[in-house]
């Protein structure tokens, strides 16, 4: 298994290029399955969780061409009959997002089979919201051996509101009822950016949606949807990740390709920590000598402050003058990167949905574990101003989306190398200073 060897001190100088959103590509690959003819995606960044979902679609008979080189970051999707519409658990264990070709697939096959995720390091994250909503627009939907099992002949819409807001509930659901009868409305839906791009890519199929990005949408069934082309939005979670990568170590950094719109509440926050920030159209400069002041968090929904960003906001936190309370209001099980944090030295407090953060700790280099993928970034970024070697193991969860992390670190002064991977010489770590 690969492993991050990390060590801190260096401030970032100059540029990084933001990929497209995992969380936005994952959905729209799911969408192709709601029409035999091919769909383009641009900007699709080249990250494991793409690469599961193209292993889901090619087992359900899909042709998928993935293409990654410098110039291209397209897959082009074509899911002609007949579709085995089955999720095995071998790759829904690996990626609970594989749970999105449920809706898709009842609404194009009339049926599907898709094994239940089961739990997960932040939460048990269960689907029921989501089988509750298929079961309004008319499926019958059963569970047996860990697998749900949903038929329908037709699905018909529904006015579905929903009990909690969740994001991949609002877009499998909004999927599905593009080739029901009549109109759905959708009320409480997530208002995530990555519902929106979803939204646009299926009205380029040819469905017709209005109101995705607020909390009504409303879907008027058509009888087939058609191929089309589209780009996916930039990684808004990637782009704060390495937003806080510069305000944490200093230096002089553009993170550029982004949306900074999309990240409105995480801005803000750093803006009250004192994080130098010149933000522009599609990109944001951070400068700063790395000064930071305490500032308590809570994470919402979009647009409040990003769960996502939990992990990488604590480890801020722990550069930052004074005490932060951070407050996880969206999943119950999210502090795993607190407790290596602490390992790190850091003075972190746990009470239950709760931590309390005293700043600013000198961090000191240390053997660490990565236990999900917002918790390996939350590493990473400690371990850039920590003072030596981290060792960070377990980065495969790094790898489920995060775009190249450590070359695109190292581009702008960090030092950052992949065990596992043959480096040429010249890349190896320079001798501490
Ligand atoms: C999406 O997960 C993202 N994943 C997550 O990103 C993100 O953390 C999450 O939304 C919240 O923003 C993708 O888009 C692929 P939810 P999702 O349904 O849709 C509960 C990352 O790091 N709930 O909005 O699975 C649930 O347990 C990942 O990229 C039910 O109880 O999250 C949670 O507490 C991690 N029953 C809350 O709602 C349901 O049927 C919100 O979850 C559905 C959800």
């Amino acid at each position: 298994m690969d492993k991050f060897v990390v060590r801190g001190g260096n401030p970032l100088l100059g540029t990084v290029r933001i990929s497209g959103a995992k969380n936005a590509a994952l959905p729209a690959m799911a969408a192709a399955l709601l029409t035999d003819e091919p769909v383009v995606l641009e900007n699709v960044p080249e990250v494991r969780d793409i690469q599961t979902m193209r292993r889901l679609l090619v087992e359900m008979g899909a042709e998928v061409e993935l293409r990654h080189d410098r110039t291209h970051h397209r897959t082009t999707i074509q899911c002609c009959e007949p579709i085995r519409a089955e999720a095995p658990y071998e790759l829904v264990k690996t990626m609970r997002a594989s749970t999105l070709v449920l809706g898709p697939l009842v609404a194009r096959t009339g049926c599907a089979r898709v094994s239940l995720p089961g739990g997960c390091a932040i939460g048990a994250r269960p689907i029921d919201l989501h089988i509750k909503a298929l079961q309004k627009l008319g499926a019958s939907v059963s569970q047996e051996h860990g697998y749900v099992e949903a038929r329908a002949e037709q699905l018909r819409s529904a006015h579905i509101v929903w009990d909690r807001i969740t994001v991949t509930g609002t877009e499998e659901v909004m999927m599905a009822a593009t080739l029901a009868d009549g109109e759905t409305v959708m009320e409480n839906c997530a208002r995530e950016p990555e519902v929106a791009d979803l939204a646009e890519l299926l009205i380029s199929m040819g469905a017709q949606i209005q109101g995705a990005g607020t909390a009504t949408i409303r879907v008027r069934g058509v009888p087939r949807l058609h191929g089309a082309r589209h780009r996916i939005i930039p990684d808004r979670i990637s782009t704060g990740t390495f937003v806080i990568a510069g305000a944490m170590t200093g230096g002089d950094l553009t993170v550029e390709n982004c949306r900074p719109r999309h990240l409105g509440a995480l801005l803000e926050k750093l803006a009250e920590c004192g994080a130098v920030l010149h933000v522009e159209d599609e990109s944001i400069r951070v400068v700063g000598d790395g000064r930071l002041l305490a500032a308590d968090v809570n994470t919402e929904e979009y647009p409040g402050f990003p769960t996502d960003m939990q992990a990488q906001y604590m480890a801020l936190a722990t550069q930052a003058a004074g005490t932060s309370m951070i407050t996880e209001n969206i999943f119950e099980n999210r502090f795993l990167h607190a407790l290596e944090l602490m390992r790190m030295g850091a003075s972190i407090k746990l009470e239950g949905r709760r931590a309390v953060v005293h700043g600013k700790t000198q961090l000191s280099g240390a053997a660490v574990l990565a236990s999900d993928l917002r918790a390996s970034a939350s590493l990473v970024l400690a371990a850039l101003v920590a003072d030596g070697e981290t060792i960070i193991d377990r980065v495969y969860h790094i790898d489920r989306g995060y775009e190249r992390i450590e070359e695109k670190l190292r581009s702008v002064g960090a030092q950052v190398i992949r065990v596992g991977e043959m480096l040429p010489k010249r890349a190896a770590l320079a001798p501490a200073q």
